[in-house]
């Protein structure tokens, strides 16, 4: 890995990487070339604190989630300064290195992280690390007065991201759990709406959550060993129910029932459930479904529908473009989206202009300590419903 990249070795790779060498539906679209645009500009949010002292910041694991998606945003973003990158994988920091150009000089291990914590310099640092590193990592970074941007979810369990949360109370800096949905104009439209009851009173929500591409294995059975078989629920679905704590003012619910099954021959090998249908009921009376897969052939297929006494309120799928060919027999139309890098991509940029505003302490976080709580315990609840094969009580 040592070797200096042609450009168009960088090419493959990062095809490689976002899984996108699929060409995307008739349209010819491949995808390649919207993630990467480091070389070509990268849009700065005009939502952006466009003025205002550049922020010291470190990034922390430089893997999947950091590589497609938030590593190119922090690089190009004005108002931030890239100080650091902890990794501990020498592979991983040659692939960044390379995609990004970056400086070796960037490049620390994470034994050195409590200096990097202890300079008075640093604004503020981004944790990209695996799940189970997080509650460690956001308490220190806190405790030595840095603001914290953190992957969902926040921690393992809701003792875990309630403690992260009284760190960020104790130590007066912003803690921002990113949950990306949050920061999509169609998604906040759409609770808006429920929330202002132009719809009228809630009575269901519905959510569809079928990822693309399937993840690959090794991924699929890391997360099946830290959530006893329902990562569906704990890796994908938790985005849902995030959603469905933010439309219901995290109140807390009544009961879930989580039926799980598995088609893909070697995810039951691992013991590890693809498909998933939750449903959940509100005092209130709100039923919730959810419906989860960790494969859609068809592309990305996330959606949301508020039913209201007073109408209905829904999120579709944006394509990857809007034409429609109309030929007597029938009509043509682009696939959509192939991946989260892909439909999320402005959410993406939305959070990191959010969390500046709030660094600057002209926002409070999005997603709050009580929100963040109850989203862990309904997870806690559902884990507990797959294990018993049974509805459970709140
Ligand atoms: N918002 C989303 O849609 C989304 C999507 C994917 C992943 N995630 C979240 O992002 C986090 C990371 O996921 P990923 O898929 O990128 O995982 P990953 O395993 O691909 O990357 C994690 C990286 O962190 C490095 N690392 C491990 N411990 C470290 C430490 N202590 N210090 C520095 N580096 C360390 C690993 O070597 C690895 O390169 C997870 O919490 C996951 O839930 C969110």
């Amino acid at each position: 890995m040592a070797t200096i990249l042609t450009q168009a070795t960088k090419i493959l790779y990062r095809k490689l990487l976002l899984n996108l060498e699929q060409v995307a539906g008739e349209s010819g679209v491949t995808g390649l070339g919207i993630r990467f645009v480091h070389s070509t500009g990268w849009r700065c949010s005009p939502t952006a604190v466009q003025n205002g002292r550049r922020l010291n910041v470190g990034v922390m694991g430089a893997g999947r989630i950091a590589t497609t998606v938030h590593l190119g945003n922090i690089i190009n973003h004005r108002r931030l300064n890239l100080k650091w990158i902890t990794e501990d994988n020498p592979e991983r920091v040659q692939i960044v290195k390379d995609l990004f150009d970056l400086d070796d000089k960037l490049f620390l291990t994470s034994r050195v992280l409590p200096d990097l914590l202890s300079s008075k310099d640093l604004d503020a640092v981004f944790v990209f690390t695996p799940t189970d590193s997080h509650y460690s990592i956001v308490c220190e970074s806190l405790s030595k007065g840095k603001s914290v941007f953190v992957e969902k979810p926040t921690g393992e369990n809701m003792k875990e991201i309630r403690s992260c949360y009284e760190h960020s109370e104790k130590f007066g800096k912003p803690l921002l759990t990113a949950f990306q949905r949050r920061f999509d104009p169609a998604f906040q439209k759409v609770v808006s709406a429920a929330h202002s009851k132009s719809i009228g009173d809630i009575q269901m929500l519905n959510f569809r959550s079928r990822d693309s591409p399937k993840p690959s294995y090794d991924f699929l059975g890391a997360v099946g060993t830290s959530s006893t078989g329902c990562g569906i629920l704990t890796d994908l679905a938790v985005h849902d129910i995030d959603l469905m704590v933010w439309i219901t003012r995290a109140q807390r619910p009544e009961s879930v029932y989580v039926v799980t099954h598995t088609h893909d021959t070697k995810m039951a090998e691992f013991g590890e459930a693809d498909t998933m249908v939750a449903v959940v009921k509100y005092k209130c009376g709100i039923l919730a479904t959810l419906d989860a897969s960790r494969y859609a052939a068809y592309g990305y297929d996330m959606r949301l529908e508020v039913f209201g006494s007073d109408g209905l309120a829904t999120v579709e799928n944006p394509k990857v473009s809007s034409e429609v060919i109309d030929m007597g027999r029938g009509a043509r139309m682009t696939r959509l989206n192939e991946s989260f890098t892909q439909r999320f991509r402005e959410s993406y940029i939305n959070e990191i202009d959010h969390f500046i505003d709030c660094v600057d302490g002209k926002a409070k976080p999005l997603i709050t300590k009580e929100e963040s709580v109850m989203t862990a315990e309904i997870i806690e609840k559902g884990l507990e419903s797959f294990r018993l094969k049974r509805p459970v009580y709140f």
